[in-house]
């Protein structure tokens, strides 16, 4: 009788412990998740310089002219507009000042926004255009 009784004990201290390991793993996976997410809405600017290296360095500098203009202070900014620089007539008759929305629809597809623009690439991803915009915006 006192044998089977200490057994019960130990058979629900092991189901309360094996109960205490699921609960803290499901806070751990819930945690996790919710990191994710957050990072996932917030691009950085790190990940937008990444990809500003990456895809638009071959034609753009941040302070000099290259086949494209400067982007330093590129957001705010009245589109076709560096002193000096070539552009095409459409992005200088475009009356567009750069905003978020904006630079997002011409990194989808300059042509769209601007048809016969001189800049000829686009950028496929969503996260990669919103982190880049993002890098754009923190540039003086
Ligand atoms: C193949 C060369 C090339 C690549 C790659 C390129 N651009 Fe351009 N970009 C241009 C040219 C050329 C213009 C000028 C377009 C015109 O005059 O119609 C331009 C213009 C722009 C403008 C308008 C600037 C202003 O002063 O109004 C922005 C903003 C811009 N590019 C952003 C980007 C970003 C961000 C990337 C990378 C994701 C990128 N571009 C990649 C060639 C390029």
């Amino acid at each position: 009788m006192k044998h089977s009784k200490s057994h019960v004990f130990v058979s629900r201290l092991m189901k309360f412990a094996a109960t205490v390991v699921i609960f803290l793993c499901t806070v751990r996976a819930l945690t996790t998740v919710a990191v994710e997410v957050g990072a996932a809405e917030q691009p950085t600017t790190e990940f937008g310089k990444q990809v500003f290296e990456k895809r638009c360095s071959g034609c753009h500098s941040i302070n000099r002219a290259k086949e494209g203009p400067p982007l330093a202070g590129v957001f705010g900014r009245k589109a076709g507009t560096v002193p000096g620089f070539s552009y095409s007539s459409a992005l200088k008759a475009s009356d567009i000042t750069w905003n978020e929305a904006n630079l997002e629809r011409w990194l989808a597809s300059p042509e769209s926004l601007v048809p016969d623009t001189d800049m000829s690439f686009q950028v496929g991803s969503a996260d990669e255009r919103a982190a880049v915009v993002v890098y754009l915006k923190s540039l003086k």
